[in-house]
């Protein structure tokens, strides 16, 4: 089933302590979004690709795409100070479709399979997610003493791809503007609306390029899948 994929690529990456966009850093040779594209690039249920852009990094990112031929990008919307932000100027740009999936340009090893899930099941339902499950123990703890072990089998650590019906995510993304609430991911502003959102299990490899670490395992990610 086919979708329109939007893209957050106008942070700072100030966790990763480089001096640019993290997105821009490169893994053998090839800046980090360029492989996040390509995976979207290649995937033939995917009709277009839209970007959340700095204005002052527009032009670079535009003569990349041009570069790697990614032909599937139709259009770029200019970043917000948060990336809930960024995400509602893209989803404003974006011509009607039936699925909208957001994806985080900083997570460049998602599997197409999942992206598969998740469209099919926010065809059918409206909203999916993409999270795998919690592998440590979770505590809670107040002033640095155990209050209490939450039940793990309860838990998720979500990720994108975040897949929904075009018309929930934008009434979403706006209402949540227009009442100054702040959300961590998109399914956020959508449970606000008492709507249900499904889980679809995604694989541990989808990581996002946060803290510097993160350039080691995605070195690794990237060898592996080279044997
Ligand atoms: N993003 C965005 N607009 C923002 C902030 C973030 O489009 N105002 C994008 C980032 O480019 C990234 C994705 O949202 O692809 C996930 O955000 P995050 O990992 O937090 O990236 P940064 O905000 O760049 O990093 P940091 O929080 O460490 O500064
Ligand atoms: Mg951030």
């Amino acid at each position: 089933m086919n979708y329109t994929v939007v893209l957050p690529a106008a942070g700072s990456g100030k966790r990763m302590k480089a001096d640019k966009n993290k997105l821009l850093l490169e893994l053998f040779g090839k800046p980090i979004f360029l492989y996040t594209l390509e995976v979207f690039q290649q995937d033939s249920n995917c009709d277009a690709i839209w970007l959340a852009v700095k204005e002052q990094e527009r032009e670079l990112i535009e003569n990349y795409v041009k570069r790697y031929n990614l032909t599937k990008v139709q259009g770029y919307a200019t970043g917000g100070t948060e990336r809930q932000d960024s995400v509602r100027a893209c989803l404003e740009a974006i011509p009607p479709c039936g699925v909208v999936l957001v994806h985080d340009a900083a997570r460049p090893f998602i599997d197409k399979e999942v992206i598969a899930n998740l469209v099919e099941t926010a065809h059918t339902s409206g909203a999916a997610i993409a999270a795998v499950p919690v592998k440590d123990t979770i505590k809670k703890a107040e002033n640095g003493i155990i209050s209490e072990t939450v039940d793990r089998n309860q838990l998720w650590m979500i990720q994108t791809p975040q897949a929904f019906r075009y018309s929930l995510m934008l009434e979403a993304a706006q209402k949540a503007h227009n009442d100054g609430f702040m959300g961590t991911d998109e399914a956020m502003l959508v449970e606000r609306l008492n709507y249900p959102v499904a889980i679809v299990e995604s694989t541990y490899e989808n990581i996002k390029m946060t803290t510097p670490d993160d350039l080691i395992y995605g070195r690794a990610i990237l060898e592996s899948r080279l044997q």
